[in-house]
């Protein structure tokens, strides 16, 4: 029988920032879901985002009426506002990315393992319908030899993103990346990424990435992609070419594949679409489709293009990987530790969940 009260499920939403506001309109429109209370550093901003429902600073004061916790904080409070939800025995859907290190990544993968919480990370894209319509039309045509994303946009972001090192690679490629492994059916091994920034560029750090990614299939992903291209924007999914065994398949990341037309998918359609599977997921007593173990990989290939651009040399994911999961080992605590120690290798671990 599912742990979950009968009628909605109520939810605590930690961060009340951009995608925090987006969260807060997916429940008010969800059947499933009721908001239990809004949790923010900034207490004002939590009790305005609440709207006369419980706020608070920390999630320990409001989790006693939760039945999961949304975090849309930010990347660096990521692994600390999920590890305390799970060690209450919360689950957690959260904003991407997983963590910011593979070791952190592992661990909270561990400790969703111990504690039986489960974690999904809400690549909200692959509720996207024209992807689905894609990636069925891609399965007629046999084994898939090469997948393109193009990828350029000009956005005046202001804020952190024009300061920090890597903006396309940490802040937007792991939509690409997670859309690739999704569509391929498949996980890659290695990486090689060149990243640079053109003379006007104004960012600090690169905004424009070269990638090229091997599967195990055989399979190459390459990433071309720049956030300070000007004039003739691809869709903010970008522009895709599948080269099959049987044809090619193209998809402008914003229209049905086939006709070309329908309308681009909303934000709101995508997290209401990734919060109604978790629902389903938690009443069935499944692991979600992009539970925490799952969405390890898509982090990965992010972190092994950053290290590939800065040191210049190609990157095998499982030595990365490898590394990783020996210093989540020494980091951990013993309960967790003893759980990451368990595991017969960390993509058998992954795979297994
Ligand atoms: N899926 C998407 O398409 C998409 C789009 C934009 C952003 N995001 C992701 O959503 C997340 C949030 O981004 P944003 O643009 O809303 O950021 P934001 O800065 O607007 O909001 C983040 C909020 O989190 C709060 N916060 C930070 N640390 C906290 C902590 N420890 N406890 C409680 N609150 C804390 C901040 O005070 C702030 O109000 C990021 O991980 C980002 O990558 C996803």
């Amino acid at each position: 029988m599912s742990p979950f009260r009968a009628g909605s499920l109520r939810t605590v939403v930690v961060g009340a920032g951009a995608m925090g506001t987006e969260w807060l309109r997916a429940i008010d429109a969800s059947p499933d879901v009721e908001l239990a209370a809004v949790v923010d550093l900034d207490a004002s901003a939590a009790a305005r985002a609440a709207r006369g429902a419980p706020s608070a600073t920390t999630l320990d004061e409001v989790a006693a009426d939760a039945d999961f916790v949304v975090d849309a904080t930010v990347p660096a409070a990521h692994f600390a506002v999920t590890a305390s939800a799970l060690r209450l025995g919360l689950p957690v859907l959260g904003e991407k990315p997983l963590a910011e290190t593979l070791p952190q990544a592992l661990t909270l993968a561990a400790l969703s393992s111990l504690t039986g919480a489960p974690f999904a990370v809400s690549q909200s894209r692959r509720f996207e319908p024209h992807l689905t319509a894609f990636k069925s039309s891609l399965g007629s045509l046999g084994p898939v030899g090469s997948l393109t994303t193009e990828f350029y946009r000009g956005p005046r972001f202001g804020g952190f993103r024009e300061t920090m090192a890597h903006p396309l690679l940490l802040d937007m490629a792991i939509h690409a990346f997670d859309t690739a492994r999704y569509l391929l059916d498949d996980e890659p091994v290695s990486v090689y990424c060149d990243a640079y920034n053109p003379a006007w560029s104004w960012y600090a750090g690169d905004a424009s990435v070269n990638a090229l990614f091997r599967f195990a299939s055989g399979a190459r992903y390459s990433y071309l992609a720049s956030w300070c291209a000007t004039g003739r924007d691809t869709s903010w999914n970008g522009s895709w070419r599948a080269v099959a065994e049987r044809g090619t398949v193209l998809w402008d990341g914003d229209h049905d594949p086939a006709s070309g037309s329908g309308a681009p998918n909303t934000l709101l359609a995508s997290i209401s679409g990734s919060l109604a599977a978790f629902v389903d997921a938690l009443r069935a007593g499944r692991r979600p489709a992009t539970d925490v173990h799952r969405n390890v990989m898509s982090l990965a290939m992010v972190l092994c293009a950053v290290e590939s651009a800065d040191t210049g040399a190609p990157v095998r994911l499982d030595e990365s990987l490898a590394r990783a999961h020996a210093a989540a080992v020494q980091a951990a605590a013993p309960d967790v530790g003893d759980v990451l120690r368990s595991w017969p290798s960390v993509r058998e671990a992954l795979a297994r969940g």
